[in-house]
C-alpha cells in the first residue's frame, strides 16, 4: 500500500470515484474535496516533528492549540514543555492556583485563554470523569473552546470529521479556490468551516483521519503558502489543482479588509524602589491583563512632580526620582506608549501598602517584593518586559503571530 492509500479506509475506491457518482461534488469555489487526499499524502513526508505530535492525547493537543492561537510555533515550544511538566493532567490543571497558572502563562499574553483552560478543566473533572469527551459538541461547549479548537481536538485526538479553520486555513483555501469572500468577517470563517465540515463528513468512508488533513493545512500554511512572503507553489501538494496558482492570481487572495486602527494610550510607569524591593500592584479581576501584576502607573505622560505626588499619596517618602527608559507595547486593540521613572523611597516596614479610597488614586493595594520574588512568583505581562529586563533581566517574550 502506498502512503496515499494509508489514509483511506477503503483503498479500493478513491475520492475521485466517489466524486463521479455524486453530481453534487463538482468543484466550485466552496468545495474542497479534491484537496483533501493530496494534502494528507504530502503531510506524511513533510510535517515538522513537534512536541504535540508525539501522541493523540487530547489534553496535550488542547493545550497546544490554545497556546498556538496567537503565538508562533517556535515561541510556544518552551512554554508548552514547561506547562505540561508542571501540570501533566487535566486534574492538575483544574486544581492549579491562579497565580501559579498565570506565572506559567507569563509572556504568552491573552490571559483569558489560560483562565478558560482552568474553567474547562473543572467542567471536565465534574462532568466527564476527568477525561476530555470524545464528542465534538461536548468539546465545543467547554469554556474557551470555539469551532477551530473543537475541530482541532476532535479531529486530531479522536479522528472525528470536523475541520479546524484558522487564518492559515482561510488563506490557503481561498487561494486554492479563488474565493473572494472577506476573511476579516466572522461569517466567512463560519461558512468555510461549515463547507469543509460537510466535505469531511461526506467522505468519512474514505478518510481515516481528518486530523491529518487539518494538520496538513496547518503545515501548508506555515511552510509553503506563507502569510507574509511569496508562496512556494513549486513545493505545494495542491499545485495541480490550486486555482490561484493555475491562474497566477494567488497573491490577490485572501481578500481581507483592514482592521480598525489601535487606540493609543500614553502611560507613565513608576518603578518604586525601597532599597532592594520593588512595588507591585495586582490588576483588577476584570478587563485588560486581569489579575496580573504590574508596576504602578499613571494615565498620560506626566512630569516628575505629578509622579512624586502620586508616590506621596501612597504614604511613601520619595528620596530621589530619575527618568528611565520609554517602552511601547501593542495589544490587539490598544497601543501603550510608556515613559517611566525610577523612584527611590525611604525604607518601608510593611510588605503591603493600602491606599485609602479618599485618595486621588482611589482604594488600591500595593505589595513590596524582593526582585527575585517578583521575578519568580508574580506573573508580570510582557507589556512591562523592558522594565523587568531593566530590574532583573527578564526573559524574551513569546513572539506574536502577525
Ligand atoms: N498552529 C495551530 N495549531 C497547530 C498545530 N497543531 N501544529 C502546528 N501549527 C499549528
Amino acid at each position: 500500500m502506498n502512503s496515499r492509500d494509508d489514509h483511506k479506509k477503503n483503498p479500493g475506491q478513491n475520492i475521485s470515484d466517489q466524486k463521479k457518482k455524486d453530481p453534487d461534488t463538482t468543484i466550485d469555489s466552496h468545495h474542497y474535496r479534491e484537496l483533501i487526499e493530496p494534502a494528507m499524502a504530502w503531510y506524511e513526508n513533510h510535517h515538522r516533528d513537534l512536541p504535540w505530535r508525539q501522541n493523540q492525547d487530547p489534553y496535550r493537543i488542547w493545550i497546544s492549540e490554545i497556546m498556538l492561537q496567537q503565538t508562533r510555533v517556535e515561541a510556544v515550544i518552551p512554554y508548552y514543555e514547561r506547562f505540561l511538566t508542571a501540570l501533566p493532567t487535566i486534574q492538575d490543571l483544574a486544581n492549579c492556583p491562579e497565580d501559579q497558572l498565570l506565572k506559567l502563562w507569563e509572556g504568552l499574553g491573552y490571559y483569558s485563554r489560560v483562565r478558560n483552560l482552568k474553567k474547562a478543566a473543572e467542567v471536565i473533572l465534574r462532568d466527564y470523569d476527568g477525561k476530555m469527551p470524545a464528542d465534538h459538541d461536548a468539546i465545543l461547549s467547554l469554556p474557551g473552546i470555539g469551532p477551530y479548537t473543537a475541530g482541532a481536538i476532535s479531529s486530531i485526538a479522536f479522528g472525528l470529521p470536523y475541520s479546524a479553520v484558522d487564518g492559515n486555513a482561510l488563506r490557503i483555501l481561498t487561494r486554492a479556490r479563488l474565493d473572494d469572500r472577506n476573511i476579516a468577517e466572522e461569517k466567512t470563517k463560519k461558512a468555510i468551516t461549515k463547507e469543509l465540515d460537510q466535505d469531511l463528513q461526506a467522505l468519512t468512508a474514505y478518510i481515516s483521519s481528518p486530523g491529518i488533513f487539518n494538520q496538513a493545512m496547518m503545515e501548508i500554511g506555515a511552510t509553503v503558502c506563507l502569510p507574509n512572503a511569496a508562496p512556494k507553489c513549486q513545493e505545494c501538494p495542491w499545485n495541480t489543482m490550486c486555482m490561484g496558482y493555475i491562474s497566477n492570481r494567488m497573491m490577490e487572495f485572501p481578500v481581507k479588509t483592514k482592521a480598525k486602527a489601535r487606540r493609543i494610550e500614553k502611560r507613565s510607569i513608576l518603578l518604586i524602589r525601597d532599597g532592594e524591593r520593588v512595588l507591585l500592584h495586582k490588576r483588577p479581576d476584570k478587563g485588560l491583563l486581569a489579575g496580573l501584576y504590574e508596576f504602578p502607573s499613571l494615565d498620560g505622560h506626566v512630569e516628575p512632580n505629578i509622579a512624586l505626588d502620586y508616590v506621596k499619596q501612597m504614604g511613601l517618602e520619595p528620596l530621589r526620582i530619575e527618568e528611565s527608559i520609554p517602552a511601547k507595547h501593542i495589544f490587539s486593540h490598544i497601543e501603550w506608549r510608556m515613559k517611566s521613572y525610577i523612584v527611590h523611597v525611604a525604607q518601608v516596614t510593611e510588605d503591603i501598602i493600602e491606599v485609602p479610597a479618599e485618595s486621588k488614586q482611589g482604594a488600591k493595594s500595593y505589595l513590596l517584593a524582593e526582585l527575585h520574588e517578583a521575578k519568580e512568583t508574580y506573573a508580570i505581562p510582557s507589556a512591562f518586559q523592558k522594565y523587568t529586563e531593566l530590574l532583573w533581566g527578564g526573559k524574551k517574550r513569546g513572539k506574536r503571530k502577525k
